[in-house]
């Protein structure tokens, strides 16, 4: 399925570097004579990225005790939350011609409910069909950290539900990442590295992967994830 604009999507284990990237890339993208001048910058993330999706976000990583949901409400409370955000905004801006990119997308449904919480692959594969409608990203970018690494940049921050899951679930998550990598062509990027050299390596994928669409002047960014400053869903 083609639309104007086009879509990028960032996916990795926790603490693999993913916001700070979308932040740079959101610098960096309107500036880079890679979009058509017309076209602005929607950057976004999963889960969260409208009003609605807000509050599923909190169902999902804030409930504990009685109130956790169970692996398949887990789920497909992922998939509400990105039917909705591909209702209303991805799709809407691809089909105006910008460009989207956004932190974790299908695959971190895959990878965590999938191998993380041995949830039927198959049956994730068609969930993913039903809330995209079959969108897709034009690339992926996989950014690789050890488990170990990614644990001890998130040493002093508080894990969420997910998060918290212990070693054993994220080395399966982690696992299922490469395997992801391999089986849909995402492009691996080496984050065990000082950020400004991850970021080189960002732009320099993205500009090769989708170098054919743009001019040199310039283009206009919009924000609307809660974890890269303002936020404003639809
Ligand atoms: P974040 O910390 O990157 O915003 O993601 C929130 C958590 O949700 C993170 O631990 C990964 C998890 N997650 C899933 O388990 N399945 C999904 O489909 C998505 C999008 C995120």
């Amino acid at each position: 399925m083609t639309t104007p604009g086009r879509f990028i999507v960032l996916e990795g284990i926790d603490g693999c570097g993913k916001t700070t990237q979308l932040q740079a890339l959101h610098r960096w993208l309107p500036t880079s004579g890679l979009m058509p001048p017309d076209a602005q910058l929607v950057t976004t993330c999963e889960p969260g990225g409208t009003v609605l999706g807000l509050d599923l976000r909190e169902l999902l990583l804030e409930r504990h005790g009685a109130a956790r949901p169970v692996p398949m409400a887990e789920l497909l409370l992922y998939a509400a939350d990105r039917a909705q955000h591909v209702a209303k905004v991805i799709r809407p801006a691809l089909d105006r011609g910008d460009w989207v990119i956004c932190d974790r997308f299908t695959g971190s449904t895959a990878a965590y409910q999938g191998y993380g919480r041995g949830l039927n692959l198959c049956w994730i594969h068609d969930l993913e069909i039903i809330a995209t409608g079959g969108l897709q990203a034009d690339l992926t970018l996989w950014l690789d950290v050890p488990l170990a690494e990614s644990c001890r940049r998130r040493d002093d921050q508080l894990n969420d539900r997910i998060e918290g899951e212990g070693a054993e679930f994220l080395d399966r998550v982690e696992d299922g990442f490469l395997e992801l990598a391999m089986q849909r062509d995402w492009v691996r990027v080496n984050a065990e590295r000082p950020v400004a050299d991850v970021t080189k390596a960002c732009r320099d994928i993205i500009c090769t992967a989708l170098e054919t669409c743009g001019t040199q002047q310039q283009s206009g960014a919009i924000t609307r994830c809660p974890s890269s400053g303002s936020s404003t869903g639809p």
